[in-house]
């Protein structure tokens, strides 16, 4: 593990103002254990530019409205953590429960899916992969995947659908690697066809311009964890808006609804997910599947 003293007392206002930038731009609060390593996640930017330590970033920052280096630092603070499959159980329920369910109530063949905060696309891909390795059910529909976050960084790197050898460990099973990646160097890049099938943006939860309509399936997994509960809030209100009474939320493990949303509530079918509030009142209730 790799530990970096904490910042000492010459750094703590370069520390406020740099998780001061983040939360400004970002809303994510910076977790203990992230603070402890700012300096570590930021030496790339440091040696990039030739500063040689927090201090000078923060002058810098302070001394000159430079957009593309305040971007460069929210990018490397952002927790950009994700593996394939992530949380099995919840990728067993979308392919086996939710997904069939969303299939039978659908008349226009149409499946639409949102991943907010999708990072570097691991979570995004793995549905694709879902969808690609059951293609017989799926045939006359068409699927649309939007999958949107705020880190630059992370999206181009997702939109690449490069992963190295360490990421594809982390996951992904050595049939799906073989079936749906190519050797690229000494990493593996994702095939043309599982590419098409995302359309990856930039873009801020608090600013959210990606995402048309209502969609079935909404992920916003493990990013909520770091905002305060008045965001938390909005972020649910956001997600409420791009979803119909049928549709499902998906959130990470220790994140919930309760007590942060009017909109949602826990689904009385799938169990970890959440439904819109309106349905439950609706003429028609929701049946029991898991
Ligand atoms: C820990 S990752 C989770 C990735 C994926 N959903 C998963 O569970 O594996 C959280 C992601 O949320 C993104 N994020 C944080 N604040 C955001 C915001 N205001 N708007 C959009 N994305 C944001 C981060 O850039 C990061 O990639």
């Amino acid at each position: 593990m790799e530990l970096t003293p904490p910042p000492g007392p010459a750094s703590r206002g370069a520390a406020r103002i740099l998780s001061g930038l983040l939360e400004a731009r970002t809303g994510q609060i910076l977790s203990e254990s992230r603070a402890w390593r700012m300096e570590t996640a930021l030496k790339p930017v440091l040696r990039a530019h030739g500063l040689a330590d927090m201090d000078a970033l923060a002058t810098r920052l302070v001394g000159y409205k430079d957009s593309h280096l305040e971007n460069e630092v929210v990018n490397a603070l952002l927790n950009n953590e994700s593996s394939f499959f992530r949380d099995l159980q919840i990728f067993d329920m979308i392919s086996r429960h939710i997904l069939p369910r969303v299939q039978e109530e659908r008349s226009n063949r149409v499946l639409r899916v949102w991943s907010a905060g999708c990072s570097t696309g691991q979570e995004v891909y793995s549905l694709a992969i879902q969808f690609s390795n059951d293609v017989a059910r799926w045939r006359g529909w068409r699927i649309e995947i939007l999958a949107t976050d705020i880190s630059s960084a992370a999206i181009e790197q997702a939109k690449s659908g490069i992963f190295s050898q360490m990421d594809v460990q982390r996951g992904l099973a050595v049939g799906d690697l073989i079936k749906w990646f190519e050797p690229s160097g000494d990493d593996w890049r994702a095939n043309s066809r599982l590419r098409q099938m995302i359309d990856f943006r930039t873009d801020n939860l608090f600013d959210a311009r990606a995402p048309i309509g209502e969609y079935d399936l909404l992920l916003c997994r493990n990013v909520l964890l770091y905002f305060t509960p008045e965001r938390r809030q909005t972020v649910l209100r956001l997600l409420a808006r791009h979803s119909h009474p049928r549709s499902v939320l998906l959130l990470g493990a220790g994140e919930t609804v309760i007590g942060h949303s009017e909109d949602f509530i826990p689904h009385p079918d799938f169990r970890g997910g959440y439904g819109r509030r309106i349905a439950t009142a609706g003429s028609e209730p929701l049946r029991k599947v898991v």
